[in-house]
This record gives structure tokens, C-alpha cells and sequence, in this order.
């Protein structure tokens, strides 16, 4: 076995899965390979997430699966990354003797460094955040595929009461829009198909006086080809020049992730979200109005400390009035070392869990309802693959960000744009035709 072959895992949301390529990018430069069989790997890599206690229970829970390895050859170095690894620092050194090494988000140059003193007996901490880094320089690591993303601006500062992100990720930091806009292009000329620009609230991006809008028209015109999307928008945050902008350009998806967290203006403010639900309707009226057929997503917490059934049927009924194709949707859970941690945690288990349901049920009517709605009408569905069950049938995205299956034809291949018609629907999926 040669010594450097490095396997990783990653948990949590798309910017973790965006860092590992830039984790593997950093280690591909110092001459490691990357491997997908974690039997040939000697560095075994787990980027974290740390945003509800059951996503590091399952971390504990996979360690403890890779023990063995640990075990079957003690050489083989063991590697804490991201948002658990910057919130549990050297408790996770000292309490799981199999981990060498623990490195935080912003610390990813350092890692060779850190492997190699690993391979030496060393164990190695590096969390420290920056109000700088963003990795501008470094190229990440891509296969050869259809879908790409990139962070254009890394932290947050937003510190909504509930959530440990802006403790994991630090402060709010942008990339530089030119950077941003030569790789997209770059990844036009690889023939990706569609790329998602990334960030805890890509609202707030800012470069030398240019703004978000700015920086998806200047995306949107690197790579006409190619389809743009962005996520997460923080209501308080989107302006009207960035509808305009999604509207004036067709390779901008008419699609928006726009968590709501809850429909109660009282829970809203002790979550500090700082919008209330009638500056959030307002907002996706407006949307509507100036992009026809454009859809939301949002995620929603159920059982907020003091959140009482009035506040959670108020939840209910934004929900209802905004008609989301889909959202995710979660219950509270306490992080320590937020604000909310320190209140008092009042919604008893199963009444959170009675809650949570009843918020999924409603989604999913509504979801059902609209793509029933969908029967009928024309949609551009990017050919991603073929459909789970038979090569028979192409799978594929709609601009909304809605699966679609329909029967393969000859001359059409992946990576196509083509125009279906939709013949059926479920909550989940569309089924189409493609035009004659
Ligand atoms: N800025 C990103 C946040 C990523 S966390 C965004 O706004 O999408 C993704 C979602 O996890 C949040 O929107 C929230 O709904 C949920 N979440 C965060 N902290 C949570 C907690 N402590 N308990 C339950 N859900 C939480
Ligand atoms: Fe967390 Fe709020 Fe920042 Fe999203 S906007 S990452 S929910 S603090
Ligand atoms: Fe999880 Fe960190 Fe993302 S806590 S959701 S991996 S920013």
C-alpha cells in the first residue's frame, strides 16, 4: 500500500461537500491520492456537522465503525474535519484516543502538515477562524460531471439564536466576484452543465462595491450555457434587484431557497430572524409578480423554545399561504453555546415530534397539489442520468429543482437540455414526455 492515499467522507450541508473538494484539491497539490475504498486508504478523512445533535451522533456512531480500521493497522491516521471538528476543538483528541488529527474550516492549508506529523505519532488541533480565508487560490478537486458548486462567500453573521454555524464558520467573508466568475466560466468549458453558487446567506456577498445580483449577472453571462443556481437566500437580506436580475436572465433558475423558520412573529424575533411574516409574504409576492412560475423552498424549525400550538398553526398557515414545492423541515435542537440554548427548552419531545409531523403532512399535500398542477405544462429538464429503476427512462432536474423521469429517445443524451411535457406527477416526482 503506498502511504498516501486519503479517503473522505462528508456530512452536512453543500458548502461541506464543496470544501471537500477543496480539501482534496490541497492534498492532490502535495502528492496524496484520493481514494473511495476506505480499505486502501492509510488517512481516513470525516468532514463534520455539527447543526442538530443527532448529525454528530451519527459521526460518534461512524467512528466508532472505523475504529477497526484503526485497529486492523494503527499506522492508519484518523481525521476530524469541519463543523464538529471547530465546536469540539481537543475534547475530540481527548475523548476518542483514535483521532489524530482535528482541523477546523478554515485551517485546510495546514492539513498535509498536520497528516504528516499524524504519521509521525503527532496529534494536531488547527481551529482557528479567519476573517479572510476563502480559498480563492486553491482549485478544488472535480470529477468529470454534470454539477458543480462553488462558495462564493464563507461564515455568517446573521446569529439566529438556534443555530451554532456562526460559531462552526465564523464571520462573513466574500471571494472576489472576478475569481468566482473565470471559474464558472472554466467550468463551462469542462462541459459542467449547471453550477450552484454556495454560502449561509449569499444575500449578504460583497466585492469592492458589487453585490450578489452582480455577481450571479456576471456568472450568468460567464457561461450562457450553463444553469446558475444559489443557495441560501436570508429574507432580510433579498433585494429587488436580484429578482430583477433572476428575471432578465434565462440561465438564472427561477427557484429560491427561502427558509421561513417559522410563521409567528413572536418566535420569529426569538429566533432573531430579524423579518416578520408580513415582510416575508411581501417578498415572495413581489417574486411572483416579477418572475411568473418562479418556486420556493424553505426549512422550517417545529418546537422553538416557548413556541406554542397558536405560534406553531401561525406556521401552518404561511405555509399555506406561500404554497412551498418543498421544504426541510426539522425539529428544534438545542446547540450549546447559542443563545437559545439558555432557554428554557419547553416543547416536550413528543409534542415537537406531533408538530413536525403535522408540518411534513401539509408539505407534502402541497407539493402533491402543485405538481398535479404541473400536468399538462412544458418544463426544461437538464438530462442528469437515467432513472433508478430502467435505462429505458432519462432522469433529470426542472428549472424549479423538481426530479424528472421520462422515456429515453434516441439523439438525446445526458447533459441535454430538453423540453418535456409533464404527463404525471407525485409529491415528489414528475413524469414527462419529451416534445416532438
Ligand atoms: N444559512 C443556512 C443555514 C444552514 S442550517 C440557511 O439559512 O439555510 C440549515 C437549516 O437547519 C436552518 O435553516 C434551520 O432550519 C436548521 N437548523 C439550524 N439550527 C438548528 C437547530 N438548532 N435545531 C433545528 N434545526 C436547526
Ligand atoms: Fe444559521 Fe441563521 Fe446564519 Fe443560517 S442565517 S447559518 S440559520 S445563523
Ligand atoms: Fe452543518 Fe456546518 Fe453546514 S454545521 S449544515 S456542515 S455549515
Amino acid at each position: 500500500m503506498s502511504k498516501n492515499n486519503v479517503y473522505i467522507e462528508t456530512y452536512g450541508c453543500q458548502m461541506n461537500f464543496a470544501d471537500t473538494e477543496l480539501v482534496m484539491g490541497i492534498l492532490k497539490n502535495k502528492g496524496y491520492e484520493i481514494t473511495k475504498e476506505i480499505e486502501d486508504a492509510n488517512v481516513i478523512l470525516l468532514n463534520t456537522c455539527s447543526v442538530r445533535d443527532n448529525a454528530e451522533q451519527r459521526i460518534h456512531g461512524r467512528l466508532g465503525n472505523i475504529k477497526k480500521y484503526k485497529d486492523d493497522n494503527p499506522e492508519t491516521v484518523i481525521g476530524i474535519l469541519g463543523c464538529m471538528a471547530e465546536r469540539l476543538r481537543s475534547d475530540l483528541i481527548e475523548n476518542k484516543k483514535m483521532v489524530d488529527l482535528v482541523v477546523g474550516p478554515d485551517e485546510y492549508r495546514r492539513l498535509p502538515e498536520f497528516i504528516d506529523g499524524a504519521f509521525g505519532g503527532e496529534k494536531g488541533i488547527g481551529v482557528k477562524l479567519s476573517r479572510t480565508e476563502t480559498y480563492e487560490d486553491i482549485a478544488p478537486y472535480r470529477e468529470d460531471k454534470l454539477a458543480a458548486w462553488i462558495s462564493v462567500m464563507r461564515g455568517c453573521d446573521k446569529f439566529c439564536t438556534y443555530c451554532i454555524v456562526p460559531y462552526t464558520r465564523g464571520r462573513e467573508r466574500s471571494r472576489s466576484l472576478d475569481s468566482i466568475a473565470g471559474e464558472v466560466r472554466h467550468l463551462a468549458e469542462r462541459n459542467f452543465r449547471e453550477v450552484t453558487l454556495l454560502g449561509q446567506n449569499v444575500n449578504s456577498y460583497e466585492d469592492n462595491g458589487k453585490d450578489f445580483a452582480d455577481l450571479l449577472e456576471a456568472c450568468a453571462l460567464a457561461a450562457p450555457a450553463m444553469r446558475i443556481r444559489f443557495t441560501t437566500s436570508h429574507p432580510q437580506d433579498l433585494s429587488d434587484k436580484l429578482l430583477e436580475t433572476i428575471a432578465r436572465y434565462d440561465n438564472i433558475c427561477n427557484y429560491i431557497h427561502l427558509p421561513v423558520q417559522s410563521g409567528s412573529n413572536r418566535v420569529l424575533e426569538a429566533m432573531n430572524r430579524t423579518y416578520t411574516r408580513e415582510h416575508y409574504l411581501n417578498i415572495i409576492d413581489k417574486a411572483r409578480k416579477l418572475i411568473p412560475g418562479i418556486s420556493f423552498s424553505t426549512d422550517i424549525i417545529a418546537g422553538f423554545p416557548s413556541e406554542t400550538y397558536e405560534d406553531h398553526l401561525m406556521t401552518l398557515d404561511i405555509m399555506r399561504k406561500v404554497r412551498y414545492d418543498g421544504a426541510f423541515m426539522f425539529k428544534y435542537s438545542p446547540r450549546e453555546g447559542t443563545k437559545a440554548y439558555n432557554m428554557k427548552d419547553d416543547v416536550p419531545e413528543d409534542e415537537k415530534l406531533k408538530r413536525l409531523n403535522e408540518i411534513i403532512d401539509l408539505q407534502q399535500t402541497i407539493s402533491y397539489e402543485i405538481n398535479q398542477e404541473l400536468i399538462g405544462k412544458q418544463e426544461t429538464v437538464l438530462v442528469e442520468g437515467f432513472s433508478k429503476k430502467s435505462d429505458k427512462f432519462f432522469s433529470g432536474r426542472t428549472d424549479t429543482n423538481k426530479v424528472a423521469v421520462f422515456e429515453a429517445k434516441e439523439g438525446i443524451s445526458i447533459g441535454d437540455y430538453v423540453k418535456i411535457t409533464i404527463t404525471k406527477a407525485t409529491s415528489a416526482t414528475l413524469f414527462g414526455k419529451i416534445e416532438e
